[in-house]
């Protein structure tokens, strides 16, 4: 790295494993179809879904908003239209008491985060300085690096409850998770990528108790959850309390290319976002938003995730835990329980290699997975655990799946075969 460059800057242009996964999400499309590719976080490509959005970029071209939209730099806060039909569905859903000044849009959810981290924690206007306490890893990935000072995650390991079938299951380790007076916020993902868990009622309820008396945010990433894109396969519930910061996108329903996230939070919150916002990036893109809005505002958006978003992931998950079945045979081998998102996350005890060389294994052999390491941010400690598992998206094309998940089996015997 050029010394020259700002302190700032080097957080963002040294490795990390965002720009790992983002190299190789680049790299598999061009490869075309020579890359299995079950590393990168896309959704499927579901037609029913393209069909529906293919139809609404039409009829916003043909009945002028297209022309009205892209003109013009949309309010810092999102588009208006956007906000009140998300308003009205949350209301209307979930009774949640909240207005349009509780809600902005963002350049996706990546966005959100850095947004909200930076808010949240570093050295404060009061002196302090204040992290962001992760109570469970595995955690999503992206949350590694987007706090512009180093070392402001803190995160603890699970419990690890086994479960029939070689699945378990991540908890949240209670008795060790305290508040100190420097945290600035908590942040959960629910769905939690990479590992599908999707923490239970009574673990939310005791996280928002928890960060309510310490007086911080809970920030809770719904970015497979409900409302949408509702990538959750048991009935759940979403909370709401006055410091949680719900963080909602339209990516994983089908518009990742679109950049459109959604924050629901306290007025005094989405100011400051309405300000990071405007100097970031002036005004927030349109398109995903309006292609939206019609889907939000008729309720039609629910009937769209019951009726074909979470029925074809139910199958598709189904498929590829069957399939690690058939190609594991006689492997030492556990599967985090799929509750929700796109992904298996899958564990094998004393692996003779780490998980960041079974990856360069794959690789080689044109599969792309995630090593598991990258999934522990904030995490203090060596943890053999965090080297022995991998992540697996089973969103893409089912043959492709199946064929990855095979290679993986082959490649983890040849591992144990020295
Ligand atoms: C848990 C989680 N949060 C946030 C994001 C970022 O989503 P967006 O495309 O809205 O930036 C992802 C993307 O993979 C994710 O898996």
């Amino acid at each position: 790295m050029d010394p020259r460059y700002s302190v700032f800057a080097s957080r963002f242009v040294g490795p990390s494993g965002t720009r790992l996964l983002m190299d190789d999400l680049g790299e598999a499309l061009a490869a075309g179809e020579d890359l299995c590719n079950l590393g990168g976080g896309n959704p499927a490509r579901i037609p029913a879904l393209q069909a529906l959005f293919r139809a609404r970029l039409r009829a916003t071209l043909d009945d002028g908003t297209f022309d009205r939209v892209s003109g013009v730099y949309d309010g810092p806060q999102g588009n208006r239209e956007f906000l009140r039909a998300v308003r009205d569905l949350l209301r209307r859903e979930y009774g949640w008491p909240v207005e349009v000044d509780h809600i902005a849009v963002t350049a996706g959810s990546q966005s959100s985060f850095f947004i909200l981290f930076n808010l949240f924690t570093g050295h404060c206007v009061d002196g302090r300085r204040r992290y962001l306490d992760l109570p469970l890893t595995p955690e999503y990935i992206g949350y590694a690096d987007i706090a512009i000072e180093a070392d402001a995650l803190r995160a603890r390991r699970p419990l690890i409850e086994h479960l029939d079938a070689r699945q378990f299951k991540y908890r949240v380790d209670f008795p060790a998770f305290d508040l100190a007076a420097d945290s600035g916020a908590v942040c959960v993902s629910r769905p939690t990528n990479p590992t599908g868990n999707v923490l239970d009622a009574d673990e939310m309820s005791r996280l928002v108790e928890i960060t309510a008396s310490a007086d911080v945010p809970l920030i809770v990433d719904n970015a497979y959850g409900v409302p949408f894109p509702g990538i959750v396969f048991d009935a759940v519930e979403p909370v709401w309390a006055e410091h949680v910061v719900y963080c909602l996108s339209l990516s994983k329903l089908g518009l990742p290319g679109l950049r459109t996230g959604i924050v629901v939070a306290r007025p005094d919150i989405i100011e400051a976002i309405r300000s990071f916002n405007a100097i970031l990036t002036l005004a927030t893109g349109s398109l995903g938003a309006v292609l939206a809005t019609d889907l939000v505002a008729s309720g039609e958006v629910l009937r769209v995730v019951t009726e074909v978003v979470r029925p074809y992931y139910r199958q598709r998950v189904a498929d590829a835990v069957s399939w690690c079945a058939r190609h594991f045979d006689g492997i030492d081998y556990h599967v985090h329980k799929p509750e929700g998102a796109i992904f298996l996350w899958l564990w094998f005890p004393d692996l003779p290699i780490t998980a960041q060389e079974l990856y360069a294994r794959l690789k080689a052999r044109g599969v792309l997975v995630i090593p598991g390491h990258f999934f522990f941010p904030g995490l203090a400690g060596d943890w053999p655990h965090r080297h022995q598992c991998i992540r697996v998206s089973y969103a893409q094309d089912p043959v492709q799946v199946e064929h990855g998940i095979r290679v993986i089996g082959e490649e983890v015997r040849r591992a144990w075969q020295g």
